[in-house]
């Protein structure tokens, strides 16, 4: 037995929640999301929010600082759309219920984050994605349109492919009719069929060994539209957020928010020495390409662990009441973030590229959208300005949606779908196979695929990535489908891209450095 949708979404994040909002009044919608509906990488998103507000910020400085940032390679047209429409989409997060800091005037309290040549970061406190996602997340449980299933992980869209057709040289004609999904509960792979599939899955930063995303970011929609024969594009540039607290023993990686720096934080060596004024003018604020790679390289040089985050000198009061989250974090490791400096290490954050998506959020497949961090819109470029993901989430989700509703009336549902054929398989025998692999892949990106890359070392990587492919997917085909092996089989597809397209790029460009071509920044 099918369940049957007008609008099915993957993913509960910024991009989830807001595109089912939009879409819920005009048919059933249905949310699934692989673990609770609120353990997204939204969740954990600190500084907050870019957007236009007041003056001296005009939308001319936001759009010049989102290209500068990415480094000659963002769609212009689509920082015009969303440096425009932001302003439009913050209004709609706050009329859903979510609460922006303002001062005592009444006027937003903005902060300042790296790359922008304003205050514009709209926030709540130290933990805005918490505000974000809590507030999305009341208003779609009391949508009666939408039915919410928590613990349903998709495997695969349902397209030609999946029902074995040929259709090899026509990418134009892949149509998407919905989704095969395993209930975690029960461990039944359920067929899910939708007029419209949107996929918000988030990010893929656990292909790294040290990441400040939770555990669900494997990267699984991205996995999906690629075995689905969709376009992907511009995976080689992955973001390394440039502090992340120094905590060997903890996985995700805890942020310390780019709001701090923003606020007067200085990044100094082991020895107390500022370093930033060697690499950028902007020194701690610079875009964050520049910034991990300063990191990585003074910690090479000196053979240190991580490098301090110096916030002693700025009022104790302010600060604390501005970063609660991260003062109490700390301090239960000891560090009193007034008094001590906070040790701080790069860590795989966020995912430029992904699925290649269209001015409406509409992917290479037919009745297939994209938003969020899963998405490649053209914003980013090269390297993402900080703060503009949760932006260019909901205004992509936004326009999706539109598009969506446009066609909606004039679509069916595709009749005939077989259920999932496991037949032949039966359970692994021993977890250590895909653990092992899992630990083998966050290895490789670590070390070849990471800051700083070569042509040697993403040659490197390419061979020994070959070699737990192939194991994964003989594994696979032999076993009964679980949430441990799906992830695994994606994270290693998106590992593929990642390196394959690192290999194609032979310049260095935003985050995509490599010793082999001079690094050169394009306004
Ligand atoms: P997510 O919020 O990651 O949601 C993904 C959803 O997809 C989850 O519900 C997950 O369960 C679901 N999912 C994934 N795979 C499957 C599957 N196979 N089946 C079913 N469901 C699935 N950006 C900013 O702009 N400002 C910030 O201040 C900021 N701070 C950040 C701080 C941290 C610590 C991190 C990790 C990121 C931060 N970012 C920030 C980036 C930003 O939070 C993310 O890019 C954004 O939240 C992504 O939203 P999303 O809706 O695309 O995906
Ligand atoms: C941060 O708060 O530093 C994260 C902001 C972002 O990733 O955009």
């Amino acid at each position: 037995m099918s369940k049957r949708f007008d609008f099915l979404v993957v993913g509960s994040g910024i991009a989830g929640l807001s595109y089912a909002l939009k879409v819920a009044d005009h048919g059933s919608v249905c949310i699934i999301s692989k673990t609770s509906l609120d353990e997204t990488n939204t969740r954990y998103a600190q500084g907050g929010i870019a957007a236009v507000t007041y003056q001296p910020d005009t939308i001319e400085k936001h759009l010049a600082d989102t290209l500068s940032a990415g480094d000659g390679l963002c769609k212009p047209e689509i920082v015009e759309i969303v440096v425009k429409e932001g302003p439009g989409q913050i209004t709609e997060l706050v009329n859903w219920g979510t609460l922006f800091d303002k001062q005592p005037n009444g006027l937003f309290d903005l902060a300042k984050e790296g790359g922008h040549s304003e205050h514009r970061v709209l926030h709540h406190k130290d933990n805005t994605g918490y505000e974000i996602q809590m507030s999305l997340s009341k208003k779609v449980r009391e949508h009666k349109n939408i039915t919410i299933l928590e613990k349903y992980f998709g495997i695969d869209l349902i397209t030609q492919h999946q029902l074995g057709e040929d259709i090899q040289g026509k990418q134009d004609d892949i149509e998407c009719y919905g989704i095969y999904a395993l209930n975690i509960r029960n461990n039944q792979i359920e067929t899910i069929l939708a007029k419209t599939t949107f996929i918000a899955t988030g990010g893929a930063g656990n292909i790294y060994q040290t990441t400040t995303n939770p555990p669900i970011a494997t990267g699984d929609g991205l996995a999906m539209v690629y075995r689905a024969k969709g376009e992907i594009e511009n995976m080689e540039f992955i973001q390394f957020h440039p502090t992340a607290l120094y905590n060997p023993k903890e996985r995700p990686s805890f942020l310390i928010t780019e709001a701090l720096r923003g606020f007067g934080a200085i990044l100094k060596t082991s020895q107390g020495k500022e370093f930033m004024h060697k690499y950028d003018k902007r020194e701690s604020l610079a875009p964050r390409d520049i910034v991990a790679r300063a990191i990585d390289h003074e910690m090479k040089a000196r053979g240190d662990d991580f490098v301090y985050l110096d916030a002693t000198h700025l009022e104790e009061k302010n600060l604390k009441e501005h970063f609660p989250n991260i003062a109490k974090k700390c301090i239960e490791l000891g560090i009193d973030i007034s008094k001590d400096r906070i040790p701080v290490v790069p860590a795989a954050h966020y995912i430029c590229g992904g699925i290649k998506v269209d001015t409406e959020g509409h992917s290479s497949i037919a009745h297939l959208y994209s938003a969020g961090e899963s998405a490649s819109t053209g914003l980013h470029g090269a390297n993402r300005l900080a703060s503009n993901s949760l932006l260019e989430a909901v205004v992509f989700s936004d326009r999706a949606a539109k598009d969506a509703i446009k066609s909606i009336s004039s679509l069916e549902f595709m009749e005939g779908i077989p259920d999932w054929d496991d037949e032949g398989t039966s359970h692994p025998e021993e977890m250590i196979l895909i653990t092992q692999n899992l630990k083998e892949l966050q290895q490789i990106m670590s070390n070849y695929v990471g800051i700083v890359r070569s042509n040697l070392r993403l040659k490197r990587a390419m061979d020994r990535l070959e070699i737990i492919y192939r194991e994964t997917e003989d594994l696979y085909k032999k076993s009964t489908v679980s949430l441990q092996l799906c992830e695994l089989r994606n994270a290693i597809n998106v590992a593929y891209l990642i390196i394959k397209m690192a290999s194609k790029r032979k310049e260095s460009r935003g985050l995509h450095y490599t010793i082999d071509y001079p690094w050169k920044h394009i306004e």
